[in-house]
Order: C-alpha cells, then structure tokens, then sequence
C-alpha cells in the first residue's frame, strides 16, 4: 500500500489554540495534511522523503475553486490589483469597480437588479434576511429541511441541522421549514404564516447532500411569493457562477427569484467575496446605509471577480456540462456495478453526490461500527487521501454522501484517476474488508516489543454522534437501561472482524490498541426485555472497544486513567440515551472499583455483581445436584474471602456446608478482619495458607490477581471450582481439566427468551449474563442509584434474587471458563462461521 506520511503532521493537535478538537479529529483520520501548495485541480505537500506529492482535489473548496486553485489569469488580475496600488480601502467614495461587477452581475442574473457586496456567503444571506424584513415587514421565513446557508447568527436560522443552530435561537424571529419538493407542505407552510418575510432556498442543497429542487415545487413556491409579494430568495452560493452548468442553476427550474445570492467561485477562488442580489422594484434604498460592511465592495476582489465572470463564457459553462456529465456517467456506472455499495449518484454540473449505503448488517463490525458512528465516509476519506492521494469529502449534514464539487479544469485522466480509487474503495466495502479499508489508520510497524503509549484525549468520533444521540433522547421515554461491555480478546475480535484474519494476533492487538485513544464506545442494538411481572426495559448494550487484554494490562501496570475514562464516556453515552441505570460488564467494574469511580450522571449504577453471585451460588448448586455432591457432606473452601464477593458468598454459603474455610491475605490487619468475620459463620474457619485449597469439594476463588496463579495442583482432584475472579485466577490448562469442575458462574435465562446476541457474544437464545440480567432487574425494580455499586452484602443478592423470582429470570445454564458461556471456545467459534 503506498502510504506518503506527512512529517508536517503535528504531534499533538489537541494542544493547539486554533481548533484543537477538529484538529484532532482530522489528526485521527490521517487527514490532517498540511498543504504547502496549489495549482490547477491540484494540492501539494511534502512527504516524509521532501517530495512533493500532488493530491487530486475534488472538494474544491466547498465550491468555491471553478477556476481551479491559483488559476493564472485570475492570479494575474490579483497581482495587477496589488501592484497599481488599487485601494482596498476606500470606503465612502464612488466605487466604480464594485459598480462595474453590480452591472455584470445583474445582466447575467437576466434582470434589473442593485447589489449589495459582501465577504462571505452567510453574510450574503444576512443582508438578504434583513432587506427582506425591511421591505416586508414580516419575522417569519420559509426555508427547506437540510437547507444550509451559513452559520452567522441571523443566517444558522434559516440553516436546518439542528446541531448548528439549537444553541442559538432568536425569539424575534421565526422559521417554518418543510421538505424539499413536498407541495402540499409548501401549500400549507405559506398559508400557515401571516408575518411572511420570505421564501428561502438552494436550487440543489449542497451541505444537505446534493439533492436538487425540481421545477415544479421551484416554480409553485414563485407564484406563491408573488401571491404573497414577498420575495422568492435563491441562495445560489454554491450553485450559481457556472457550477451547474448555467450562471444560475434557477436558470434550468425557471424561475426568476427576487433575491440572488453568490459567493465562493465568484471570488475566483482568491478572493473572499459576496453579492446579494435584489430586484430593483423591490430595493429599498435607505438600505444603502443600514447595511454596510467594512471590506465589502473592494476594488482588489470586484476585478478578481469581474475576471472570474470574464472567463465564465458560453465556452466554459459547456465545459462544466460536458466534464459534469463525464464524470457523473463514470459514477453512475460504477454506482451499477456495486449496487450494494454505493446508494445513489446524483448532481447537476459540477456538483455531484455519491451517497454510500450504510452498512449495518456488514459482516465486518468494524464497518458497523463505522456506520453506527457515521463515520463510514470519513474513513473511505481517509483511505482515497491516504491511499490514491485523492481529495474527496462528505457534507456535515448528510454524513454518508460525498460532496464532489471538482475544477472546471478536470481532465479526463483525473477522472479516471478518481474512478479508479473509487472503484477500489468499492471493491473493500462490497468484500467487507475493513482492514485494507483501514490500514491507512495504522501508523507504520511498531519495533517488536515496543508499546504503544496511549493518549487520552477528548476529540473522539462521538463529535459527530451528536445529533444522532439527540434524535434517540425525543424518543418516547420508556425504562432504558445500559449495560457496558467490551471485547473479550483480539482472537475474539475475529467473531466480529473476519477480515482481521490476515493480520497475526500481535498486530491486530496493535491495531485495537491504536485505536483505543480515537473509538469511542458505541452502542449496539438494543433490545427490548420483557418481565414476567408484566414489565419492560430497553436494553442498549455499550460496547467499549478494548479487548479484555487490554483492560487487563493497564490493572497490571496500575494505570486506571484511560480505562476508567473510557468507562466514565460509556457511563455519558448511556445518560445521553437516557438510561435510568447502567451496569458495568466484564472489566468496566473492576477498573472503576465497582462502579465508585465513575461519575453517575445522575443514573443508577450497578456493578452487576449482586445477581453474578446469586447466578454464580445456584450454578453451584446445581453443579452439586448433577455430580452427587452433598454439601452438608462437603468442604467448602473460598479463596480471596477478604474481598467483597467472597466474604458475601461467604454469608450465604458457609451455613450449608458440612465445614468451610475461608482462604484469605496472609497481611496482618487483614487476617485479623478474617478471623473476626468467620466468628460470625457456622463451622468456619480461617486460613492463610494456599495448601487449605486441597481440602475444598467445592472451591470459590473471588481474588484479585492478573497472572492465573491457580494450576490444576492446587486443587483436590474431582473439585467444583467455580471462579468469579476477574482477570480469571485459574490458567487456561486448569480450567480446560478433566479432573476438575470448572465453572464461572451461572447465566440468566429471560423469561420471554429474547435475543440478546450481538457485538459477537454469541450467547444462546434467551440467555444473559449476570451483570446485563441485573441491568434489567434493577431497571424493572426502577433503581436510580448506587445502593448495587461498591461494597455488596448478602441482603443486596437476596434483594437480587427476590427480583429475579418476581420477574421471571432463572438460572439457564453454566458459565464455563470459556467466556462465550458455551462449552469450549472452538464451539463457540464454530457457532459463528
Ligand atoms: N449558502 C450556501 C448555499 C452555502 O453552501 C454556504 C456554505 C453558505 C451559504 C455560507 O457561506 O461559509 O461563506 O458563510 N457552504 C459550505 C458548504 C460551508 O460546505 O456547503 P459561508
């Protein structure tokens, strides 16, 4: 793969004054390039080797390069302008050079109109908002839903995503917003308004992903507007100055608007340059005054303009036709020959959407998770740049369509160039194969040994999931829980990422961990559980993307930092999904200490601990049952009995055995505890020596080791062991030993057997583990707090157990040492493929 690493990458873009976390998110999508140079349909940077690497560049600057960068004879008029002095600022005298564009602009507009100059398109669509108001007297516009006309206060009114505009709305003034090309909608929006100021739109949206306006609707809200006598107010800064192959796309709906805007190409692509357009009958001249702008009407950007339109003849807009239809063929056919992987092309000119299928029942997670997150196109981005050193980018708005908005200048050979990476990127997305997809993301080998030192950092691609988690929060509220998980280990990963079988288990460790610091818990599919006693939750497993291993090490090393951060970012997911509690699975409660470091948000928090143990104690029991063993007949023997879990199992066990021992630390303030606590208990005694484990029938390990001290020789042979530790005390060999009844507690089966199977754990039918069980046990019980967090007793389990009996839950099965709760892990695999 030809990989061009950019030394300019800077190290830590999160430090930076100037947009730290967009930085950081272009930095963690390998986009952050920093380009030293452009020309024509091209940007250059400089790779690790000094050369120059030219990059195709099909964004065009949201539009605003027709010319292409640097186009010459536009370059030169720049440099006229500087040299002869031309003055930028000479504000308040006759300025012919902005009359000369207002004249040019008009005839080409096909009307009578004055103009007023500006420097960026929202400022364009400012002045129109306000002259609007001005003329009418009204506060209300009609604008489209995925409409996009800049960001400014008054202009992100009329723009639609609602991420961009819900922290700043204005209470004088209003906006009905209704569906591109709905007339019925457009019938009823006008006659719902009385305070009408106008009607706002773009002939194609662009941000809102290239979805054009068809004549009808365009021509039906015209006559609307003049029922009304308000204006009709075409932004056309994207798709005016030639870009749809006509000067204004209005041009082909026929249509004639009162108001035109303009901006990005008319500025050649080196000035920063607007114009709003107004129909001479309908300017009102004391705005003259009331709208002013310092830089506005400049010589230095009217001659860059005034060239720009020069060279906008009939000739060139053919061009644009022409290249346009090239190019959109090109898709087209490549859009045939994957239909599975690409969704709809569509664009007029040289504006073009290429929107790619979600891909939510991929084979591949990684690609799920992509889709999940929505950053899918920002990957396949990532990869075109990375990989075929072309520019492509998809709108914020419609996060699965690529915006292409190339140069009038582009070559039959760039567009080959394009579809061929296109093509390749197609071929990875229909064979699900992730990993080619994104081994652009990995940073280079890694020495052996080497390990990766991980940066926690705020800018996650959850930035981008924002509007997502809004949209499920107005859902109608029922009882929602969460339950986080994580991957088990990166074997595991292949259950979820078949194509990961290429890389060997090192590398796609590697691979995980480097992309612990950028993924961001995500949530899967959520399941609606039903109880016995008529009641229901919403179930939304959280997966966090580590493995196990992983969450592993940092205990070992004792840094608790990023996983307890990524724990307290699942804990946030689940607030902002509205969860009433959330659980913490496998390794998220140990490395909050069951849940006392994590900020609750207002939530509940369980450590699932509490029905693990009851699971755990009845998986004994009927382990007991199958086997013969009586327990009144038996040794019970508990191995790290000084803890939370084994001094609770402890209380409920020891009173049912013929004797118990209760292993615990050998340090002194902590044997004396132990030998306080079994005073409590009948025929209990306590011990501090490993070798009273060879006394045990049944053996109960809860400790808290990393390296599995437990071998198959420290047991009786024969014994029922049952290990609730976490990392597991017993080695794989002990667990997998015939002379030894490995369990690891007990799982749940739900009354209603719903289908609890996803993120690739592959538990049967109608089966959950202990801590996702509790989840919906407390949920049901309607738990809103931390009374099942931190430190149990046995009166939480029996509170566990009473609830469970009244829901329904029981005990289905054992959990075997293996994590899939299946008999052995091949099985579980063989499950899967
Ligand atoms: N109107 C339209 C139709 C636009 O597409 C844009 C910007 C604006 C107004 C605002 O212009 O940024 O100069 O203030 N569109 C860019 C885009 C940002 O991605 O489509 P601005």
């Amino acid at each position: 793969m030809n990989l061009n690493p950019n030394p300019t990458r800077p190290a830590e873009p999160a430090d930076w004054s100037f947009k730290p976390r967009l930085n950081q998110l272009l930095h963690s999508l390998r986009i952050d390039v920093a380009f030293e140079r452009g020309a024509g349909n091209h940007l250059y940077y400089r790779d690790a080797e000094g050369r120059d690497v030219a990059v195709l560049d099909l964004v065009g600057g949201y539009g605003s390069l027709l010319f292409g960068h640097a186009h010459p004879a536009l370059v030169a008029e720049a440099v006229k302008a500087l040299q002869t002095g031309r003055p930028t600022h000479a504000q308040g005298s006759r300025r012919e050079h902005a009359a000369r564009l207002a004249r040019d602009l008009s005839r080409r507009a096909g009307g009578d109109y004055c103009v007023l100059f500006g420097n960026s398109g929202a400022e364009a669509v400012e002045a129109a908002m306000k002259h609007a108001m001005l003329e009418t007297g009204g506060r209300t516009f009609i604008a489209l839903e995925r409409a996009f006309h800049g960001k400014t206060l008054g202009a992100v009114q009329l723009t639609a995503n609602p991420r961009f505009r819900e922290e700043y709305g204005l209470s004088g003034l209003k906006v009905v917003r209704l569906a591109a090309n709905d007339l019925e909608a457009l019938e009823a929006a006008f006659a719902s308004v009385t305070d009408l100021a106008g009607f706002i739109f773009e002939p194609i949206l662009g941000e809102g992903g290239v979805r054009a306006v068809e004549p009808e609707f365009a021509r039906r809200a015209a006559e609307l507007c003049v029922a009304r006598d308000v204006p009709l107010i075409a932004d056309e800064c994207q798709t005016g100055m030639g870009r749809t192959g006509v000067f204004l796309a209005c041009e082909t709906l026929g249509i004639r608007p009162d108001y035109v805007l303009l901006s990005k190409s008319l500025g050649g692509g080196l000035a920063k340059i607007s114009a709003t357009l107004i129909r001479r009958e309908r300017y009102q001249t004391e705005f003259d005054l009331q709208h002013t702008s310092t830089y506005a009407e400049d010589d230095y950007s009217c001659d860059i303009a005034l060239k720009a339109l020069e060279l906008l003849d009939a000739a060139m807009l053919e061009t644009c036709r022409e290249r346009g239809e090239k190019l959109l063929a090109g898709l087209r056919q490549l859009a045939g020959k994957y239909p599975t992987v690409i969704a709809d092309v569509r664009g007029r000119g040289l504006m073009i959407g290429v929107e790619f299928r979600r891909r939510e029942r991929s084979s591949s997670f990684l690609l799920r998770f992509l889709t999940t997150q929505e950053d899918l196109v920002y990957v396949i981005m990532g990869y075109l740049l990375n990989v075929h050193q072309v520019r492509v980018a998809p709108t914020l708005s419609d996060k699965f369509t690529l915006r292409l908005e190339p140069s009038a200048l582009i070559e039959d050979a760039h567009i080959a160039q394009f579809l061929r990476a296109l093509e390749e990127a197609c071929v990875l997305l229909r064979q699900e194969d992730a990993l080619r997809l994104t081994a652009f993301l990995n940073l280079g080998p890694v020495a052996p040994g080497a390990t990766t030192r991980l940066v926690r950092n705020d800018a996650q691609f959850t930035a981008f999931n924002e509007p997502r988690l809004r949209e499920r929060q107005a859902r109608p509220a029922g009882v929602k829980v969460g339950w986080l998980c994580h991957l088990v280990d990166s074997d595991d990963f292949l259950s979820l990422e078949p194509a990961f079988a290429r890389m060997n288990a090192p590398e796609r460790e590697r691979f995980l961990e480097h992309n612990v610091p950028r993924l961001a818990p995500v949530v899967m599919s959520a399941v609606e559980v039903r109880s016995l006693a008529g009641d229901a939750v919403r179930f939304f497993p959280i997966l966090l993307p580590v493995t196990s291993r992983w969450m592993k090490r940092q205990l070992e090393a004792r840094e608790l930092g990023l996983p307890q951060a990524l724990v307290q970012q699942g804990v946030d997911l689940a607030r902002s999904l509205d969860c009433q509690l959330v659980s913490l699975g496998q390794y998220t409660s140990i490395v909050t200490l069951n849940g006392t470091q994590v900020a609750p948000r207002g939530m509940g928090v369980t450590s699932g601990n509490s029905y693990a143990i009851a699971l755990a104690v009845q998986a004994i029991e009927r382990a007991q049952a199958e086997t013969g063993l009586r327990p009144e007949e038996s040794v019970l023997v508990i191995v790290g009995a000084g803890g939370n879990i084994g001094r609770t199992c402890a209380e409920l066990l020891a009173p049912r055995y013929r004797r118990t021992v209760l292993v615990g630390s050998a340090r002194p303030g902590a044997r004396l505890r132990l030998q306080e606590f079994v005073k409590h208990l009948p025929n209990t005694t306590a011990a501090t020596d490993p070798a009273a484990l060879r006394a045990g029938d049944v053996v109960l390990v809860a400790i808290n080791a990393v390296d599995a001290p437990l071998r198959e020789e420290c047991f009786k042979p024969g014994a029922l062991v049952c290990d609730l530790s976490v990392p597991s005390a017993l080695p794989g060999s002990a667990a997998a030993s015939r002379d030894l009844f490995v369990i690891k507690g007990g799982i749940a089966a739900l009354p209603y057997g719903e289908d609890l199977e996803f993120v690739g754990f592959p538990l049967p039918r109608g089966q959950a583990y202990g801590c996702m069980a509790e989840a919906m046990l407390l949920g049901y019980a309607g738990v809103r707090d931390g009374t099942f967090a931190g430190n149990l007793s046995r009166e939480h389990v029996l509170e566990v157990t009473r609830l469970a009996e009244a829901h329904g839950f029981s005990l289905a099965d054992y959990k075997r040492a293996c994590v899939f709760g299946s008999q052995t892990k091949e099985a579980a695999y063989a499950g899967i493929h």
